[in-house]
């Protein structure tokens, strides 16, 4: 028919970065012909001892056609009352969410004005920049740099000052470095940007031996996920923690029914403390087994980068060349050149038997090259 055309997309899209992430991606899989469980993957941060059976039974049990077939509650009122419960937060400043990857896009659909600067603390989890972007919002990168990617808080407080950005993006501890914010140093910087909105993603807080929490105040929202420690990434959820009003705002944003009827209840079974009992003894025995790898890795002369997280970037010569001669072993690691990083892997470490795998699967690929 004359005169169709295909739709033009908002111009903001013309320059988005990719969306680039760890864990299978059933694209590569495919083309491999592998299947998802050929191979093991140390791409994705997540807890390797899957999620709690407490957390399984309670959503075994609700496989039911009535739960099914109803719409999920969209106040998440069960959830939130639980998640207030276990965080001490009062239950109107807690909102849940399909992942915290949507509350990302929600946040930056609700607060980032057309033109805007928002300073990304990098490298970090590629997400706040395209969300920003998205929206129509200006990125500035505030690097760290190797060998040690760790802030120097008064240079960050004085790039703020400087740039007088709208928002502030910044993820404690840091994917992909592993790096931690103290809580003095985070308040220092975000003392250096009053004005601006602050996402703090603590995606990753229970992973380290002592989680940092970011100051709760009227222009900081935080993020937190409950598919890494509760090993939850199928089902997809996440919560944030922000003022009352800011809910109230994000909530006429958020997509309805965001959170599935399986999610709340995984979520409600989480925070039973049978499943934080489980949650906080198989994160301190990852946290002894990560240990042993970096030093295996250290053995067979990598380098691995400090880290305080069961994560770390381990430096190679050509990233993308080790992700295939290690794919080709059925193993998966994180090519970081997504963050900038084309000389480094993210490895998150997993059960002893199975980093084992890993450091043979490396002495192999550097036998042979
Ligand atoms: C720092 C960080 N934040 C958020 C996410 C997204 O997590 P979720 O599964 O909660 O959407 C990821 C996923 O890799 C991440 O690394």
């Amino acid at each position: 028919m004359t005169g169709r055309q295909i739709p033009t997309p908002r111009p903001e899209l013309a320059h988005l970065p990719p969306s680039i992430h760890g864990a299978r991606d059933y694209r590569v899989l495919a083309e491999n012909q592998l299947a998802a469980d050929d191979v093991l993957d140390f791409s994705s941060n997540a807890n390797p001892y899957g999620a709690p059976p407490a957390v399984l039974d309670a959503v075994r049990a609700a496989v039911t056609p009535s739960a099914l077939k109803r719409y999920p509650d969209r106040d998440c009122l069960a959830l939130r009352a639980a998640l207030s419960r276990h965080t001490g937060n009062a239950v109107d400043t807690l909102l849940p969410g399909n992942g915290t990857a949507e509350l990302i896009q929600t946040i930056a659909l609700t607060y980032v004005q057309s033109g805007s600067r928002h300073v990304i603390l990098s490298p970090t989890f590629g997400e706040y920049a395209r969300a920003v972007q998205l929206a129509g919002g200006q990125t500035v990168d505030v690097r760290s740099s190797p060998p040690h990617f760790q802030f120097d808080p008064d240079a960050v407080a004085r790039e703020l000052q400087r740039l007088k950005p709208a928002g502030v993006w910044l993820c404690n501890p840091n994917n992909p470095t592993g790096q931690q914010w103290s809580a003095e140093a985070l308040a220092r910087v975000q003392r250096a940007a009053p004005q601006a909105l602050w996402v703090v993603d603590e995606a990753y807080r229970h992973f380290t031996a002592v989680p940092i929490a970011a100051e709760d105040a009227p222009n900081t929202i935080i993020l937190r996920s409950l598919t890494k420690d509760f090993s939850l990434a199928g089902l997809r959820l996440g919560y944030l923690v922000a003022h009352p009003a800011v809910i109230g705002t994000l909530k006429t944003v958020q997509p309805p029914w965001s959170v599935n009827a399986l999610a709340q209840i995984a979520g409600i079974a989480a925070f039973q403390s049978e499943s934080l009992v489980w949650q906080q003894r198989t994160l301190s025995q990852l946290r002894r087994h990560a240990a042993q790898l970096w030093t295996d890795l250290r053995a067979l002369g990598m380098t691995v980068l400090p880290t305080e997280t069961p994560f770390a970037l381990v430096a190679v010569d050509d990233a993308a060349k080790t992700h295939r001669q290690l794919l080709a072993r059925r193993i998966l690691v994180r090519d970081a050149t997504s963050f900038g990083l084309p000389h480094h892997i993210r490895v998150a470490a997993r059960r002893p038997a199975e980093n084992r795998r890993l450091v043979d699967a490396l002495r192999d690929v550097f036998r042979k090259t």
